[in-house]
């Protein structure tokens, strides 16, 4: 059983294979957080649960690692309920009432029942254990079991305590368009730290999810205590340390400009915020969601194909004739799903009109999609499509036809961003409209791929029609309402794979994952730029759920110019796609991409499903090295990459890893065989050389 009660001391356990979360009731009825880390038992914690004062000004020091913290009495960390009652009273106060353990969903869970001592208000603390990855997935349910409304001002998903640590160190990411998932890490003092969006969806500012450690956790060693919030709307998390050295991270969706009404009878659940612990460093960390997110997460487990999208070939100017073209090039090479990216419907010639009215455009595919959709699937590929539903330009029949499907505010103008507007999703009509469409689309054509985009922010969240109380509710019932159009399609249509993108990365979270099978990390497709934001991708979301494409030398973004070979790899730590003009490129070029992708077939099931491992020694000298490795251990290609060499310096040598040391290994395109103590101890040279030089190995246990 991962979940123990001892009824005598009151306290819970979770105990996965390599760690322990216990927490307990207190003398004040109240659910203290005791421990979290390398595996204890529930006695060893038993003496941690007792109540702590400091003075009047600290009284009921033990409540800032309360499990959830209910906002009442003298609660002044970050809450995680907080609530106002029809009669005025906006203070809680909550005790323990009963608990289950029963099996949810194939996962063992703990629901604990809470209740206000006065008003009817219960909340339902969730746990799910995932014992095998030492991850727990939490969350609230938040219940009206009277007959008046209640207003939830903050209603988080989780609270995380830290144990006692020396210091705390925090990574997580931060970015902006064509700039994602950059690593970042500092010191926590005295305070909060807050990753947010406030932007109506998961931004590329910051992306939900934390990990803290002690300060000295490698890649491989250490204790790693880390989280991710599964929401793609507007989230906090806020990282708190008081002066009692009690360190707590309460993540879930943001409470500024934020409220939910419930109703009499009403539930309300929060995202799920998945925690963990690793003791095998910030690669421990990342292999365990990576395979979680591959067996509980993805919508399913299915390898990606290589795909090719034509966006940076041909922009908006698509029409059959050159799409036909592109696709006979990429069936040459051996691309499996031909993507047709934005410009295909109404009057889309630029990003200043069309959008919101989604038929085709017969001028640029006269005889409809099918044309090309035959072609594509006479060559051997699978068919996909761009949308971007939740948007519209003024300049649209859309927009022309309902102008108040869109949010505002009536007295302020409606602030276009790349020349759009933002659909109230949540608005019946509107929902509906996106429905009929997407299912038309679907239903009519042979389409076995959705690319859905969102190139914008939300602003002036107004909500036509909806009660002036309700509409701090926007936030949420944009995610909710998009969450639904998804689940919907996809048990519709459940051939059909997705992608999410926001023009890029600004929508990657688990909550997405629930129903997208990959996402675009970046509009940035320059190949050594991608390294840093695969690498910050790859600390919590696992390599295949990510789409990179190889474009053109030297790349748009930036101007710089790297080799065919050296495109290829980058691209080849994801989900592989082509994104170059096919029609551009002479037959050498085809011919050597073809043996790319050939070769990335060979080795896919090793990086869209085997552990990742990140290869850090070398980095003072420029090179990024991956490996990937198969769950036998006798499996393993590494990928290096070399940014530039300083004369004189010799790169020294890469030890491997996740080898066994008693067994012997071969290694493509060297004599003979290496042991697996030699290779994890001596290393193998890398010969790489002078700028952006690259190299792909397999290693194979010798047979
Ligand atoms: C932004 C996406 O990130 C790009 O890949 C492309 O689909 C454009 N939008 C199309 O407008």
């Amino acid at each position: 059983m991962a979940i123990q009660y001892d009824a005598g001391q009151r306290i819970f356990a979770i105990q996965t294979r390599n760690s322990s979360y216990i927490f307990g009731v207190n003398e004040r009825d109240r659910l203290q957080h005791l421990y979290w880390g390398a595996p204890v038992s529930i006695m060893d914690c038993a003496p941690l649960l007792r109540l702590k004062s400091h003075s009047s000004f600290d009284a009921e020091v033990e409540g800032e690692a309360e499990e959830y913290s209910f906002w009442g009495g003298v609660c002044y960390t970050e809450p995680s309920l907080k609530v106002r009652m029809q009669d005025g009273v906006r203070d809680l106060s909550v005790s323990y009432s009963h608990h289950q353990i029963i099996e949810q969903g194939g996962k063992e869970t703990l629901i604990i029942t809470l209740k206000d001592r006065v008003y009817p208000l219960e909340t339902q603390l969730v746990y799910q254990v995932i014992p095998e990855y030492d991850l727990v997935e939490r969350y609230a349910r938040i219940m009206n079991t009277g007959e008046l409304d209640i207003v939830l001002e903050s209603m988080q998903s989780a609270a995380w305590s830290l144990p006692c640590l020396q210091d705390y160190r925090l990574t997580h990411v931060t970015g902006k368009w064509s700039g994602e998932f950059q690593l970042r890490n500092t010191g926590l003092t005295e305070g909060k730290k807050v990753l947010e969006s406030r932007r109506g969806f998961t931004g590329a500012h910051a992306n939900p999810w934390f990990a803290i450690d002690d300060g000295f956790a490698t890649e491989s060693g250490g204790g790693v205590w880390f989280g991710a919030l599964a929401w793609s709307g507007n989230w906090k998390i806020a990282a708190e340390k008081t002066p009692f050295n009690q360190v707590r991270v309460t993540g879930g969706i943001h409470d500024f400009d934020s409220e939910w009404l419930l109703g009499a009878g009403e539930a309300f659940e929060t995202p799920v915020f998945t925690g963990g612990f690793s003791s095998t460093g910030f690669g421990g960390m990342s292999r365990r969601l990576h395979q979680y997110q591959y067996d509980y997460v993805l919508p399913r487990n299915e390898p990606g194909k290589v795909l090719y999208n034509s966006w940076e070939a041909t922009y908006f100017d698509v029409n059959a004739k050159d799409q036909i073209a592109l696709a006979k090039r990429a069936a040459r090479l051996g691309v499996e799903r031909f993507v047709v990216d934005d410009g295909w419907f109404g009057q889309r010639h630029s990003d200043h009109a069309g959008l919101g009215d989604w038929s085709v455009n017969t001028d640029k595919f006269p005889q409809g999609l099918d044309e090309l959709i035959g072609e594509v699937r006479a060559l051997g590929m699978e068919f996909g499509i761009w949308v971007e539903p939740e948007s519209v330009n003024p300049d649209s029949d859309l927009y022309r036809a309902h102008p108040d499907w869109v949010y505002h505010f009536e007295t302020r103008e409606r602030t276009e961003l790349r020349n759009q507007l933002l659909l109230n999703i949540s608005k019946p009509e509107v929902k509906q409209y996106i429905l009929d469409f997407m299912s038309g689309l679907l239903g009519r054509h042979e389409i076995k791929f959705i690319k859905w985009d969102m190139n914008r922010t939300l602003t002036e969240p107004g909500m036509k029609d909806y009660p002036l109380n309700r509409q701090k509710e926007v936030w949420v019932r944009h995610v909710q309402s998009l969450y639904d159009i998804w689940s919907q399609l996809r048990a519709e249509f459940p051939d059909v794979e997705f992608e999410t993108c926001a023009g890029g990365g600004s929508r990657i979270d688990l909550g997405i994952f629930r129903y997208a099978d990959q996402s675009w990390p970046s509009d940035n497709t320059d190949a050594f730029d991608r390294l840093s934001i695969q690498e910050g991708f790859s600390y919590t979301y696992a390599p295949r759920m990510m789409t990179c494409w190889v474009t053109e030398s030297p790349t748009g973004m930036n101007g710089r110019h790297v080799s065919l070979r050296y495109r290829f790899h980058s691209a080849m730590m994801g989900t592989l796609g082509i994104g170059s003009n096919l029609n551009e490129w002479s037959d050498a070029q085809i011919e050597e991409s073809r043996e790319y992708i050939r070769q990335y077939k060979d080795i896919r099931h090793l990086v869209q499903s085997g552990s990742q491992y990140r290869h850090t020694a070398l980095r003072g000298k420029g090179v990024t090295a991956v490996q990937y490795s198969d769950a036998s251990g006798s499996d393993h290609v590494l990928f290096a990459f070399l940014h530039s060499q300083k004369l004189g310096e010799p790169l020294p040598r890469l030890c491997l890893t996740a080898l066994d040391p008693g067994k012997s290994y071969i290694i493509e395109g060297l004599e003979g065989s290496f042991s697996g103590r030699a290779l994890m101890n001596i290393g193998v040279e890398l010969p790489l050389r002078g700028d952006f030089d690259s190299l792909i190995c397999r290693i194979r246990e010798q047979a």
